[in-house]
């Protein structure tokens, strides 16, 4: 994952897993790294937090030597194959496994005949996906899966808005057993899949659940506080599915808000996080899943920049100078940090053209951590000390200490052994 902000990402990050150990209140006991940064492993050592980290696509094609194979499935069997067999014979097979995480596309059930019970992987990977769960089966791996409800309603505009949250009305009848919401119909329709191949008793870790928070109509504050509000009490009280009751192994997606993510997927891709860019949370939420409405702690003690914004002069717009030339100053700013904010639906949706271009300019000069040359756009901006943002639209500030722009929060960490629960490819 590539970030504006790497540095002060780890720096937040390690705040939020120290204070975790020091204080204990939010309750995280395990975490999922997208890479195996040093920094961030040498903060969890110790720390009694078990660890999933992914090997990034890039590094999987390094163990896979495989020519460009056509589909993911295929793509990802050899260096599945060849990662757990090295694990095997450097004697840690029994502790450390190799998994592919697995979207929810991978199944589904017939058309005619939509019930979790009917399940199936699609016929056009199925072979692939049988040699996948037979090779974990083989090495006792669990089989990993990301379910995303909030996907389900965003890819089709007939789907039950209810059904994506765990407190609604729409409900699925498959054979008298009653599903109330689409992550267990989701689940069960993979075990349902997997008994088909002989393994319907498989472990299944959902490797990813969650809620974004902005960039879509439905991505806000209110529909992800009112998913995690369903989804943490259910896992705590370890009622698992209707095939399967009890315990299950979930990941939330994510920690924290990622400015710099693809949206290939989507706007709302760079705001999966349970914390705002700055550590704070941004909704209540119990982790314990003790159901309180309690406030998760943030990181303490974040350093911002001045407070003082970039925005569009209102002096320097003639508007009568091609107007091309204000969409394009907008389009670079733009391009070079995060608008997501600004599309239909968003918390910045409303902005007028004028807005959106200040938000534009002053998202750049942020990004750029606030250098003076970073608010010019050909003399269209200007820098204010006056809070620009309004109701729901918040004009951020950077984060990072004002004075030098490097901390040193490493050195307080002690070194310990990780303990490493899976070795987790990246798709
Ligand atoms: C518009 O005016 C600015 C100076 O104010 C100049 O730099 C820019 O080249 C002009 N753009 C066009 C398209 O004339
Ligand atoms: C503001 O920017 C967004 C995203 O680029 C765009 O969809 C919207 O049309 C813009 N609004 C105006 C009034 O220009
Ligand atoms: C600016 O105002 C918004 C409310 O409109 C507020 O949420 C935000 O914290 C303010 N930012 C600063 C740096 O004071």
């Amino acid at each position: 994952m590539k970030h504006h902000l790497p540095l002060h990402h780890h720096i937040l990050l390690i705040f939020l897993l120290q204070q975790r150990l020091r204080l204990g209140n939010n309750n995280v006991q395990k975490v999922k790294l997208f890479d195996a940064d040093t920094n961030t492993m040498v903060a969890l050592a110790g720390s009694g937090i078990e660890v999933m980290v992914a090997i990034p696509n890039d590094q999987l094609k390094a163990m896979g030597s495989y020519n460009r194979a056509k589909d993911w499935v295929r793509r990802n069997i050899t260096p599945l194959f060849n990662i757990q067999k090295a694990l095997n014979e450097a004697g840690v097979g029994d502790f450390i496994k190799a998994t592919v995480p697995s979207n929810a596309d991978v199944y589904s059930s017939p058309p005619d005949n939509p019930v979790p019970s009917a399940g199936t992987f699609r016929q056009d990977i199925y072979e692939e996906m049988r040699l996948i769960v037979n090779f974990l089966a083989h090495n006792k791996a669990p089989f990993t899966v990301n379910i995303y409800p909030f996907l389900s309603l965003y890819l089709s505009s007939d789907f039950p808005f209810d059904y994506a949250f765990f407190n609604g009305q729409n409900t699925v009848n498959d054979n008298g057993v009653v599903y109330t919401n689409v992550f267990d119909a989701n689940f069960d329709t993979l075990l349902a899949s997997l008994k088909e191949l002989g393994h319907g008793d498989m472990t299944v870790i959902v490797g990813e659940v969650g809620w974004p928070t902005d960039g879509d109509k439905n991505a806000n504050i209110p529909n992800a506080e009112r998913f995690y509000a369903g989804l943490l009490p259910k896992l705590a009280a370890n009622r698992g599915t209707p095939m399967r009751p009890g315990y299950i192994e979930v990941y939330l997606f994510g920690f924290i808000d990622e400015d710099a993510k693809s949206i290939a997927p989507g706007n709302f891709e760079r705001h999966w996080g349970i914390f705002k860019y700055d550590g704070q949370p941004k909704f209540p939420a119990d982790l314990s899943g003790e159901g309180q409405k309690k406030a998760l702690t943030g990181a303490q003690n974040v350093q911002y920049l001045q407070s003082q914004w970039c925005m569009l002069n209102p002096n320097a717009i003639s508007f009568s100078n091609s107007t091309n030339q204000l969409g394009d100053n907008v389009n670079y700013a733009c391009t070079f940090s995060d608008c997501t904010a600004l599309g239909y639906g968003s918390s910045c949706g409303n902005l007028d053209e004028v807005g959106n271009a200040s938000y534009a300019f002053n998202m750049y000069f942020q990004v750029q951590n606030q250098k003076a040359e970073a608010c010019d756009f050909e003399g269209l901006a200007m820098i204010t000390t006056r809070n620009i943002s309004r109701d729901q639209c918040n004009f951020p500030i950077q984060i990072g200490d004002p004075t030098s722009g490097h901390c040193m929060y490493g050195s307080s960490v002690r070194f310990g052994l990780v303990s490493m629960l899976l070795l987790f490819i990246a798709l």
